[in-house]
């Protein structure tokens, strides 16, 4: 018997949807990692890199690959080399994706599962060094 995916434990994309929006509305509100979501005007309630994200992590957790389709392979560290992501950046990312993990209402193993992968990610996706009294 194949055990079901993550995506589909938690009751696949409008799951990813609802937690995707309860993170960038906190996110985007944020005085450190706020600003590196600059709103397009054309698309103010950024619903571009919302649905981008959404769809990584559905794509991640087992659920349909429109990522792939669309983005190609995701070159996450990349896609984030603009972006100046030091310790404290990355905890402030951490505090709300936590945030909203704790919000989603996922079991409590599945809501494990997330907070381990998505601290490993986000750490990851440090590139500049931060030191103390700096
Ligand atoms: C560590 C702190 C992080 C910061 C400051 C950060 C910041 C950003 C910003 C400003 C964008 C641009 C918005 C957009 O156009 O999509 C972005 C995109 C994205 N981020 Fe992050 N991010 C962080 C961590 C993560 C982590 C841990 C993940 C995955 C678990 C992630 C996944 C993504 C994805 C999938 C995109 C869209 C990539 C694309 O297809 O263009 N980010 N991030």
């Amino acid at each position: 018997m194949v055990e079901a995916s993550l995506y589909e434990r938690v009751g696949g994309m409008p799951f990813f949807e609802q937690l995707v929006d309860r993170f960038y509305a906190a996110i985007r509100e944020d005085p450190v990692v706020g600003p590196m979501y600059e709103a397009d005007p054309d698309d103010p309630g950024l619903a571009g890199p919302r649905r981008r994200l959404t769809l990584f992590l559905v794509q991640y957790w087992g659920g349909p690959t429109t990522y792939l389709a669309e983005r190609g392979h995701p070159r996450l560290r990349g896609r984030h080399s603009r972006y100046e992501i030091g310790a404290a950046a990355r905890d402030r990312w951490l505090l709300h994706m936590r945030a909203a993990i704790d919000a989603s209402g996922a079991a409590p193993a599945e809501r494990d599962e997330l907070h381990r992968y998505v601290e490993l990610a986000a750490d990851a996706l440090r590139n500049v060094e931060e030191f103390a009294g700096q």
